[in-house]
């Protein structure tokens, strides 16, 4: 029926009607990189020069525009309204690297669902989001929009946003709904591996790469029905991915199978030139129509395509397609019935920021948190469990003893909160715009909501976040000494990172550097409260805190959810979904590297021709899947059922886990696997698998994994997809470093 219908309207347009589909304009004069529009976007929509509008940040413009194009266009026909909803409308929920730490697909798709609610009572039907690209450099922005290194687990948060957007599971969502956005995957494909972690710029890797490590989110959201993609902004294989028949007509149209709209990152058409691989805009133009690409984003290189086709450079049937498509997604949201229906002043003032919405964002960035270093200081109500010092990460230092049992909310013990981040609401990160930032709970707030009184709650900036502040570091010495235990809030402020924000060092900035030393030397009891978007060196501080407690953005919620954390009412569970490195100089730095023909061992350490560096180790400070919690778990023996496994065939990984010591707590299981000897190399290990489990005091799961010849699959210019038998290893364990190991060999067919 919506195909009936997209026809006969396809045949009532003229050439520069369904260019104007083509082509998005922004809703004002603000602007996400250089490239404006000349003419104002009420122009461009009653000219019907625009087909959908980024950027209309309230109701009223939205109801202005829409209107403008049903009344005054030449077809009347309605507008897309697309914002960027990454990781909330309204209700602000952790940065997406954040929420890939709670490693909870439920909380997560909630979480997208909330957003997608709240976004469509505004208008807002197509969403610039999820952002899935595999990040493996801390040196790059964008790390703060995605999940981390891992493609398993990216391919799984990616499915899971996309049903969050979208509704319902498996592609089942009704985009009708009118509770659920367009998804959009971006940035396809290869923009997180952009050299020297530097945005926008060169990428260079080869096919097994881009297949094996940075497609498969790509493909899980494909798979998942997501209605959108846009494309990354770097070259692959020395041509602008705009312009890329290889990845966007072949790969993802043809071999994907992906029929929903392609839109071009902001400017990305225009930059065609900028690259050098067209000479001018009307060549770009060409180029991106000739990869399929739909929707130009605010540039107008597409206004060349009227000359292009009276050229016979571009076909009718080209541009007919990407407008079938664009006008597909119009019918299948309801617009074309209805063009004002996700306009809702009520809806609004029913769910914006709303208790249930907020609960959800406290309960995901609870879970989000990462507890990196514990030597017994936390939770500031005692009760703990081990905790347990990283073993590993250079000299035993000598700590002040650590917390006064007496520091939990109904206690008598003084804290003393210092930094820039102690009482600051700039928490919700990059990439939101939100009208209730103001509402923002600070970490002070957070705390004194917990039970700490002014009396008890000693406060001082100390310092700015790039910059001392006169008389800081003495202020916040003084209350320090005083207090018998310090939360140190430190980290980026969220202009930081995100995009356009990559940066050479990877550490805190200097003014807090100094702060910190100065607080760490009056002996007392330091907590790192850590507020960044990306993972940064850490070293000086695992030496010298007592506990680090690294947060992201948490979003509306996030004083709550990190007092909730710190007194213990709330024992933390997330895992880190990228390595934080030991030193800069070390990046990139993931767990699922090759093995190198010279790898370093504990046997070969002392030799020179190893690859290895001459001033540290290789590995990172704190792995992938790393994260400590109140609670100690200890894991049984490994165990397969089988020594061989046959194709089409199962095999068994068992393990139990006990809650040793502490209180309840949530456990990660993770299962990682190695190919001994492949066609072409293979990591040294690769997530497949994890269960999250949830053990009382005392209480022991046996963890069952069911391995097949799926799991063990990969991408080779010989054969394409598939397992090659051979050895494998199966590892399992609390995180990518401390694992446990056992062998199986898969038979030949
Ligand atoms: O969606 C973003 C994209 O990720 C980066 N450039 C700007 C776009 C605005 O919507």
């Amino acid at each position: 029926e919506i195909g009936e219908a997209v026809e006969a309207l396809l045949g009532k347009l003229s050439l520069a009607d369904k260019v104007g589909q083509m082509c998005q304009c922004m809703a004002s004069n603000f602007s996400f990189g250089g490239a404006v529009a000349s003419d104002p976007p009420e122009k461009l929509v009653a000219e019907g020069r625009a087909g959908s509008v980024l950027g209309a940040f309230d109701l009223g413009r939205v109801f202005e525009l829409q209107r403008i194009a049903v009344e005054r266009s030449p077809h009347g026909i309605p507008l897309l309204f697309n914002n960027d909803i990454i990781h909330g409308a309204q209700t602000i929920f952790p940065v997406p690297l954040a929420w890939a730490c709670s490693w909870d697909m439920d909380a997560i798709r909630e979480a997208c669902a909330v957003s997608a609610r709240e976004a469509a009572a505004s208008g807002i039907v197509y969403n610039h989001g999820p952002m899935v690209d595999i990040s493996r450099d801390p040196r790059w922005g964008r790390v703060v929009e995605g999940a981390g290194e891992d493609p398993y687990l990216g391919a799984l948060i990616a499915k899971a946003q996309v049903e969050g957007f979208q509704g319902g599971t498996d592609g089942q969502g009704s985009l009708r709904d009118l509770d659920t956005i367009v998804a959009c995957l971006k940035h396809f494909v290869g923009y997180g591996a952009a050299e020297g972690g530097r945005d926008y710029n060169t990428v260079d890797m080869s096919e097994a790469t881009l297949r094996n490590v940075y497609l498969p989110p790509f493909q899980a959201g494909i798979e998942a029905g997501a209605g959108a993609v846009m494309n990354a902004f770097n070259i692959y294989q020395g041509v602008p991915v705009a312009a890329s028949v290889p990845l966007l007509k072949e790969l993802l149209r043809d071999e994907l199978g992906f029929e929903g709209v392609l839109i071009s990152d902001y400017g990305a058409v225009d930059e065609i030139v900028q690259h050098g691989h067209a000479r001018d805009a009307k060549e770009a133009a060409k180029k991106a129509v000739d990869a399929t690409m739909d929707i130009e984003m605010v540039t107008r290189a597409y206004d060349h395509i009227p000359r292009l086709t009276a050229e016979g450079k571009l076909s009718q049937s080209q541009i007919d397609n990407a407008v079938r498509r664009i006008l597909t997604l119009k019918y299948r949201l309801g617009l074309m019935d209805d063009p004002y229906r996700y306009i809702r002043p009520e809806r609004e003032a029913e769910m914006h920021f709303s208790e249930s919405h907020l609960a959800a964002s406290r309960a995901l960035a609870s879970k989000s948190i990462v507890l990196l270093k514990n030597d017994g200081a936390l939770p500031l109500g005692g009760a703990s469990g081990a905790g347990g010092r990283l073993e590993g990460a250079g000299d035993a230092v000598s700590l002040p003893s650590t917390a006064s049992r007496d520091c939990g909310p109904g206690g008598r013990g003084k804290l003393a909160l210092i930094g820039p981040f102690a009482d600051s609401k700039d928490l919700l990160g990059p990439w939101q715009f939100s009208r209730f930032g103001h509402e923002t709970v600070t970490l002070y707030e957070g705390l004194v909501a917990a039970g700490y009184g002014e009396d008890r709650l000693l406060y001082a900036q100390g310092s700015g976040v790039g910059t001392p502040i006169d008389g800081g570091i003495e202020a916040a010495v003084a209350q320090a000494e005083q207090a018998d235990v310090v939360l140190l809030a430190l980290g980026e402020d969220s202009g930081m990172s995100g995009e356009a924000a990559s940066r050479m060092r990877i550490a805190l900035p200097d003014a807090q550097l100094r702060l910190a030393e100065a607080v760490a030397a009056t002996g007392k009891p330091v907590v790192l409260v850590l507020t960044n978007g990306r993972p940064l060196d850490l070293t000086w501080f695992d030496r010298h805190a007592n506990a680090i407690v690294e947060t992201w953005f948490l979003g509306s919620q996030a004083g709550h959810a990190i007092a909730d954390v710190l007194t213990g009412a709330c024992n933390p569970s997330g895992r880190l979904t990228m390595s934080f490195p030991l030193h800069e100089g070390q990046v990139p730095v993931y767990y699922n590297h090759f093995r190198t023909g010279r790898p370093l061992t504990e046997a070969n350490a002392g030799e020179k021709f190893i690859s290895k560096y001459l001033d540290g180790p290789n590995e990172p400070l704190y792995p992938f899947g790393y994260g400590l919690g109140y609670a100690r778990f200890e894991y049984g023996e490994l165990r397969l059922d089988r020594e061989t496994l046959t194709p089409g065939g199962k095999l068994e990984a068992r393990v139990t886990v006990t809650n040793a010591d502490g209180p309840s707590g949530v456990e990660t299981v993770q299962l990682y696997i190695q190919d001994v000897c492949g066609s072409i190399v293979r990591p040294v290990k690769e997530l497949k698998g994890f269960a999250q489990v949830a053990l009382a005091p005392g209480e022991s799961r046996e963890i069952v994994f069911a391995i097949g010849e799926s799991d063990l699959a990969f991408w080779s210019p010989a054969a394409g997809y598939a397992a090659e038998p051979g050895e494998f290893r199966v590892m399992v364990g609390p995180n990518s470093r401390d694992v446990r190991t056992a062998s199986f060999e898969l038979l030949e067919a």
